[in-house]
């Protein structure tokens, strides 16, 4: 993939991942949408962002979805690129009857929007020059925390799915990649820390994108990036281990 001249569409770009993406691409060259649900955050980011444009839209409302696509095609038709990288990330006890309306949301989030904004957007990519889809999974997709199983399980499946998206699009044009992070230090799960400026650990983001950025250049349509890689290739026996770290929890 040629990671200039693109113009891009991330969703949830107001931290982390996605805005360390968006800043990497515009200084590469590229034209960057991003979206997300923080008005106030998005309005900052793009004044201090020249060629950022942002734009709020909730990936969890399937009406939000349909709203986004039509609107790139009116505003950015020439988008050719698509980043799913909006995603939340919950705590579960799975002794008692779930929430099952954080359930949904997690599950909204993470794995039904990445599905129906993939096929509402692949009519508008398809026939462009470079064109691609690229999911954000995790290295938990392979081997699950089980105190945050329902976040786990949306990875697992968005892998499963991009597979499949990946089979389903050969003929098309567009490639669709999957980069599987490892922990990077970002906002994710910031919301269950008393101290909200307290890291969660991880790899410095910087480090994760560059990662990233090679493997989407060097076309390797499936990234396991850092610790994931070994998480991918160990996953069963990695099972037992990680967890025995959280029996206390
Ligand atoms: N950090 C890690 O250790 C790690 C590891 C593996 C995978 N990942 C994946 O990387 C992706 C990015 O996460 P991050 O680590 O960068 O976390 P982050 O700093 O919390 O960023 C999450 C982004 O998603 C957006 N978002 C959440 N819900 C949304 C919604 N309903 N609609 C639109 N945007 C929404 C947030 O924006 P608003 O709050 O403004 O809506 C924010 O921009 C996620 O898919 C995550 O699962 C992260």
């Amino acid at each position: 993939m040629n990671t200039t001249g693109n113009t891009i569409l991330i969703t949830g770009g107001t931290s982390g991942i996605g805005l360390a993406f968006a800043e990497k691409f515009i200084e590469e060259g590229n034209k960057v949408i991003i979206t997300g649900r923080r008005a106030d955050r998005l309005a900052a980011i793009e004044e201090s962002n020249p060629g950022l444009v942002a734009k709020v839209s909730d990936v969890s409302d399937a009406s939000q979805r349909v709203e986004l696509t039509k609107w790139i095609k009116e505003n950015h038709p020439e988008t050719n690129m698509l980043i799913n990288n909006a995603g939340i990330q919950l705590l579960a006890n799975l002794k008692a009857p779930c929430d099952l309306e954080r359930v949904q949301l997690e599950t909204e989030t993470n794995f039904i929007a990445p599905i129906h904004l993939s096929t509402l957007f692949v009519p508008l990519l398809e026939g462009k020059e470079n064109a691609c889809i690229i999911n954000i999974t995790s290295g938990l997709a392979f081997a699950p925390i089980a105190f945050m199983p329902v976040y786990c399980a949306t990875k697992a499946a968005m892998h499963s799915f991009t597979l499949s998206l990946r089979y389903q699009l050969k003929d098309t044009g567009i490639k669709v990649f999957e980069i599987a992070p490892p922990a990077v230090d970002t906002e994710l799960g910031h919301d269950r820390r008393a101290d909200k400026t307290e890291s969660h650990g991880g790899i410095p983001v910087s480090e994760f994108i560059s990662g990233a950025i090679e493997a989407i250049q060097n076309d390797q349509y499936e990234a396991a990036i850092g610790m994931a890689a070994g998480l991918r290739a160990k996953r069963e026996e990695l099972f037992e281990q990680m967890n025995a770290r959280f029996d206390s929890i």
